[in-house]
């Protein structure tokens, strides 16, 4: 595992927050002090301050079994209240809570009141219909206000989610339920894509056919396509079912460490993980990152974070920090550019936005269109940025800031995973001179530090692999039904350091730059993907005999996902078509995983680099993919085999 930094940046541009910004600041430099002066204190007092607990913790941290936390082990809460009722109660039932906006162009705003009585209906029937506390609930919804209420229902239960993105395929779906053994699943009869309905039922359908673990005994289906769909007997209509249940319902508490969610991410080997978050210490964090690093004011901000529910984005910054905070925020079905390109722009303008959360994939996708697009719409209720999911180049942090911000407001590049469960690295805005292209520094009460591949610290400047150094509340608590690769994957590295996969630098200033993953996960539009996922899809395709892929740099994706596969023998004869080849192997991977893994480029191959021990050398696969000079070929079994598959590829 080596980390390059030859690329690491010189940036000399800063920024100070405004005066202005700076005095009405939600966060402060007495956070920082505080944190460092007692750090479990600390974050028991955020703890306490930011969340209704209906039996007080007393304990704040238990790590006597290292990498299992415990955090306010013996305080009860429940999410879902704290997200919703308390809010009511405390006089704010008419406060808007979502701004719902479908992408036909059909709106709904919802109350805090309103999708309080939903989320009571919801969990009545997730009750009738035999779910119960600890039990497995699969969504697999749109973005529309019932994929929220579906969530909080299912936390308000005790009951954990496990919430797949829209986008994967059936065979994705079915290996999530399996794993998970969900017992219901809650979807769509479609959702509006681009224009057009996508179905989702039937991708449920075909996903229960093909569970092997056969534990799902409900399908609760939400109307909103419009479309026609296969009824089964297992099958009930939201409206039928929520519609008509009662909205009284009696939240129960749930001790801080109930499980909440679980949700999958790619990981270095083909089995996607089942990341585990638990409620209290995850709750805190995200409502104490979502406080500070966004600079909230619940009274008057509109927050809009673009991130879709199915990604632990729109887990932490959709629904569970937003909502602790009792803000009001944007909810958006569809795709930036239907039906036309400055359709974000517009529903900045109309609800007047105010901080805008997205991934710089986004950004670089709209500065190709140009300033233009964005200039025909009033953007000036914007007060703060965001940036997530991968590292922003300084020019595109420079354009978001200039083109959309209109110049002086705050940028935050936030640097977080699935497994933190909340932000770990980030700017405060009104405290951090701002540095385009660094997620700059630690958020109070966190501890990171770099470290050279055998353990020992990076003192100063210089570059290495980012640990966290000290338990943090949101921290993952396992990998669902599997104690000993959530062991291996992150802690056997450095011990009791929390190993994050990444790449950083530490700079002069002690500003932290990430450098990329070093391991085999790509980051494709700030998704994360696995190259051993997607060679073994390739590799299940019957005309496939072995496959290599590798993440290329990509100028608008971050990475795209470019495959070298060798047919096998008996086919190669019968495929005269290259280009019909490579069509057929990029569609396979779209069906098999989902269309967000769809490579950019499959090149049919007679041979692939590898070593004398058989290990194959994706390094440079890279740099034929990225155009450069191929590297070091020294170690390959057959040196020669780099310039043949080069010729082939041209
Ligand atoms: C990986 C985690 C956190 C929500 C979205 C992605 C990369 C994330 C940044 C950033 C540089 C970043 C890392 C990380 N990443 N944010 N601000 N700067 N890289 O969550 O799918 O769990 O992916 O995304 O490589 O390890 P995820």
């Amino acid at each position: 595992m080596t980390v390059q930094i030859d690329h690491a940046l010189e940036e000399i541009r800063r920024f100070r927050p405004s005066p202005e910004f700076a005095a009405n600041a939600v966060a402060d430099t007495s956070l920082a002090e505080a944190a460092e002066a007692d750090r479990l204190g600390f974050w028991a007092d955020q703890s306490r301050e930011l969340l209704t607990w209906s039996k007080p913790f007393t304990k704040t941290l238990d790590w006597s079994n290292p990498p299992f936390a415990k955090w306010f082990e013996d305080g009860e809460l429940n999410v879902a209240v704290n997200c919703l009722d308390r809010h009511v109660e405390a006089g704010n039932g008419d406060r808007v809570a979502l701004h719902w906006v479908g992408e036909p162009g059909d709106t709904r705003d919802i109350t805090y009141a309103e999708l309080t009585d939903e989320v009571k209906r919801a969990a009545n029937v997730l009750t009738e219909l035999g779910v119960g506390s600890g039990d497995r609930v699969a969504i697999y919804l749109p973005m529309i206000p019932e994929a929220v209420v579906s969530m909080l229902a299912v936390a308000r239960i005790g009951a954990i989610h496990s919430v797949v993105f829209g986008g994967f395929s059936a065979d994705s779906l079915a290996s999530r339920i399996d794993d998970a053994e969900a017992s219901l699943v809650i979807t769509a009869d479609g959702g509006y894509r681009k224009g057009k309905v996508f179905p989702l039922k039937p991708v449920v359908d075909e996903a229960i056919t093909k569970s092997v673990a056969g534990s799902v005994r409900n399908v609760l289906v939400v109307r909103r396509g419009e479309n026609e769909v296969a009824w089964n007997d297992h099958d009930l209509w939201w409206h039928d079912t929520v519609g008509t249940a009662s909205n009284e319902h009696e939240a129960a508490g749930f001790e801080a460490e109930h499980p909440l969610f679980i949700l999958y991410t790619s990981g270095t080997t083909g089995k996607p993980k089942g990341i585990l978050h638990t409620s209290g210490g995850y709750l805190t964090q995200a409502a104490f990152t979502h406080r500070n690093v966004f600079d909230l004011h619940p009274e008057t901000d509109v927050y809009w974070c673009t991130a879709d529910v199915g990604w632990i984005t729109g887990h932490s910054y959709v629904v569970y920090g937003p909502l602790a905070n009792g803000a009001t925020q944007v909810l958006y079905e569809g795709t930036p550019d239907t039906p036309h390109p400055g359709r974000w722009w517009e529903i900045i303008e109309q609800y007047k936005v105010s901080i805008l959360y997205t991934a710089p994939t986004a950004i670089r996708s709209f500065m190709k269109l140009g300033r233009q697009i964005p200039h025909e719409f009033n953007l000036r209720s914007l007060r703060l940025l965001g940036s997530v999911g991968e590292p922003i180049n300084p020019e595109a942090w420079i354009w978001y800031r200039h083109v959309i911000g209109g110049g002086s407001i705050p940028v935050v590049d936030t640097w977080w995973q699935t497994e933190t469960g909340a932000i770990m690295i980030s700017a405060l805005p009104g405290i951090t001179d701002l540095k385009p292209g660094s997620a700059q520094v630690a958020i109070p009460g966190i501890s990171i530090d770099i470290l050279s591949d055998d353990g020992t610290s990076v003192e100063g400047e210089g570059g290495g692999l980012l640990v966290v150094t000290e338990p943090w509340p949101s921290m993952l608590r396992g990998i669902w039904g599997d104690p000993e690769r959530f062991k291996e994957t992150y802690w056997e590295k450095f011990g009791d350091k929390y190993f994050a996969g990444d790449g950083a630098r530490r700079d002069a200033d002690g500003d932290i730059w990430l450098l990329g993953r070093v391991d085999d996960v790509m980051n494709v539009s700030g998704h994360r993907l696995s190259t051993a996922e997607i060679e073994s899809s390739l590799v299940a395709h019957p005309w496939t005999a072995e496959a290599a892929v590798v993440g290329a740099a990509d100028e608008t994706t971050g990475q795209a996902v470019v495959a070298f596969v060798i047919l096998k023998a008996s086919q190669a004869e019968r495929v005269t078509d290259v280009q019909a080849a490579s069509d057929e192997l990029r569609k396979h991977v779209a069906t098999q995983i989902g269309a967000i893994a769809r490579p950019r480029q499959v090149f049919i191959v007679n041979e692939l680099p590898k070593t004398r021990s058989g290990k194959i050398m994706r390094r440079l696969l890279r740099d034929l993919a990225e155009g450069r000079d191929i590297g070091d070929t020294t170690t390959l079994a057959d040196t020669s085999i780099m310039q043949t598959i080069s010729d082939q590829v041209k």
